[in-house]
């Protein structure tokens, strides 16, 4: 299969032009990128002045002397300072584009080399609502675990639940008043949060329900059976909630990738003996602490991480420790990424610099702390329902696809129920989803509904509309499905070879997207695809573009622009459907 990335292409011929000048291409950084006045540039002639002792223009000009470029452009011009314009030959853009339209991976090879990935996220906890925040994590995880796997890594999801430590004496305290067989249905329809709220209200209240909750842990951490089966209840009901907002959100985790903190309780002595025994962890009033490099409080003092309470038990630190170990050493990966917000990075860098230091983390695994900023409310705060409290995500989803609902029943009073349902699904969720992907993860973004849900802008609705709109005009050609591609794919006018030039770009960004872990690179495209191809389509006409060689290239284009559409919309979890 022919590599459909142009760029790369280019950026190979490049630094064959610079070896065939006697320059070592592994020193140099090709830097081809877009340009406004060609079809791309390169920029290395700049850097290499000082190293050559030449002025860059003559450099370029000894780049394009080699002949090296001249197969897959037309034309090689030095530019400015000293750029490289690149024109790429009609032919090299035409024959990428017939692989692209010809190959079900629309020509993007997998990533060499591929990398066995553990991507944690989502991670609610038991009995206590999901927030927001659990929403970020669960959809861009999904995101990068489709991105990933589509690039050809083996990705092990693990969702690292919270279901365990001091807050379950007050839990099963409270499922024990509750009565067991009414908190089981209250848990699994979602009704976390109010019983959380309760039980910490009694707990603070009722000194005697306070007692129990604390016998309540011991008695949970000693593995006392009827305490345990209790605990169990909450955990499997607290997941069948957890299963259902998964299966809402179209999101591909599912029981199977279950990693909750409990899984790590056996592992968690032998960590703590091992990190004695290598003399990181010393003790600190009582209680056991490892120092990780470069983590320092205020007064500069180094930050602990406790890895054994005063009281002789294990919290989230040493249960993080245990998942690296574990996650190396039995998951045998060599990346770890953690999608996570962003207040516990420090945590984890501390974690990550703890397993560097005990030798659980060698040089050639990759760790990234994916991190996330809040989600808000049109009042810039941390949203929040109007009396308050936190949003349950259930009904967060619910509303989007009802919003969702009614925008297609203004617009499509006929459609037959049954697909107005499939598509408020696809819509309302797709909105919720590309609203936090499109923007940088880093950044807080405002939960705004009328704007994710406009078919105007950089929103789901506006590409899913894009597709239909491409599938309608594929329909009229008599094409369903797939059609043949043309056998040459013109880029005459400036807006055919615009689009071409786009396509192309698909396998780029997705590499970017992956190496960043910047899902919103993928909707940037996406976005700029729908655009292009909308000045493409009012500037030429495809049904009736005169000959029929004319119609089947435009046709191709159309197909390709449509399937990419689609192929980065499933890549971030949402549907594209075939009409609307
Ligand atoms: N359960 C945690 C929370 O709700 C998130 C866990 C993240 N993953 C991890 N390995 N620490 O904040």
């Amino acid at each position: 299969m022919l590599d459909a990335d142009i760029v790369a292409a280019l950026e190979e011929q490049v630094c064959r032009a610079a070896a065939a000048i006697g320059i070592d291409p592994a020193t140099v950084e090709p830097a081809v990128r877009r340009s406004d006045f060609a079809d791309y540039q390169a920029d290395l002639a700049m850097g290499l002045a000082k190293r050559l002792g030449k002025p860059p223009r003559d450099i370029a000009a000894a780049l394009i002397a080699t002949g090296e470029l001249d197969d897959l452009c037309a034309e090689v011009a030095v530019a400015g300072p000293g750029f490289l314009n690149l024109t790429l030959a009609d032919g090299a853009l035409s024959e990428r584009l017939i692989a692209a339209a010809r190959d079900d991976r629309l020509g993007v090879p997998n990533h060499d080399p591929t990398h066995r990935v553990v991507v944690d996220y989502s991670a609610p906890n038991v009995a206590k609502e999901m927030h927001v925040g659990h929403l970020r994590s669960t959809v861009i995880g999904d995101a990068i675990v489709r991105l990933l796997d589509f690039l050809g890594h083996e990705v092990i999801p693990q969702n690292h639940v919270g279901d365990w430590g001091t807050p379950f004496g007050m839990l099963i305290e409270q499922l024990i008043e509750d009565g067991e067989q009414a908190t089981a249905e209250r848990l699994s329809v979602g009704e976390l949060g109010s019983f959380y709220q309760r039980a910490n209200e009694r707990f603070t209240s009722d000194p005697d329900f306070a007692e129990r909750a604390r016998r309540r842990v011991v008695a949970l951490q000693a593995g006392d059976e009827e305490t345990l089966r209790r605990w169990q209840l909450l955990v499997d009901a607290s997941e069948r909630y957890f299963s259902r907002v998964y299966d809402d959100l179209e999101v591909r985790l599912t029981p199977e990738d279950l990693a909750p903190e409990s899984r790590y309780n056996p592992a968690l002595p032998q960590v703590v003996r091992d990190l004695e025994s290598l003399g990181l962890a010393v003790e600190s009033e009582g209680a056991l602490c490892v120092y990780p490099e470069g983590s320092t409080g205020r007064d500069d003092r180094p930050l602990p991480l406790i890895v054994r309470k005063r009281d002789g038990g294990y919290g989230y630190a040493t249960t993080d420790l245990a998942a690296v170990r574990h996650r190396t050493d039995d998951l045998d990966a060599d990346w770890l990424i953690y999608v996570v917000g962003a207040p516990q990075a420090q945590h984890l860098a501390m974690v990550f610099q703890a397993s560097r230091e005990a030798g659980w983390l060698g040089d050639d695994v990759r760790v990234d702390h994916t991190a996330f900023g809040s989600v808000l409310g049109d009042n810039g705060k941390m949203l929040k329902t109007r009396s308050g409290k936190p949003i349950r995500l259930a009904d967060l989803l619910d509303e989007a696809v009802q919003r969702a609902r009614t925008l297609i029943e203004e617009k499509d009073p006929d459609l037959p129920a049954d697909e107005r349902e499939q598509l408020a699904r696809a819509v309302g969720i797709g909105a919720v989803k590309y609203a936090d992907l499109s923007s940088d993860r880093l950044k807080d973004y405002t939960f705004a509904w009328d704007r994710m849900l406009s078919l105007q802008g950089n929103t789901a609705p506006y590409l899913q509309y894009a597709h239909t709109r491409i599938r309608s005009v594929l329909r009229r050609a008599g094409a369903e499905e797939v059609l043949p591609p043309a056998d040459v794919i013109h880029v005459a006018d400036p807006a055919e070879r615009a689009l071409a030039l786009q396509l192309l770009g698909f396998g780029a960004t997705l590499d970017q997207a992956a190496e960043l872990l910047q899902p919103h690179r993928i909707c940037t495209y996406l976005f700029d695809l729908a655009s292009t191809f909308t000045t493409f389509y009012e500037a030429c006409p495809v049904l009736k573009a005169g000959s029929a060689e004319l119609v089947a290239s435009r046709l191709t284009l159309c197909a390709l622009t449509g399937r990419t559409l689609a192929a980065g919309l499933a890549l971030l979890g949402i549907r594209a459907p075939a009409r609307m």
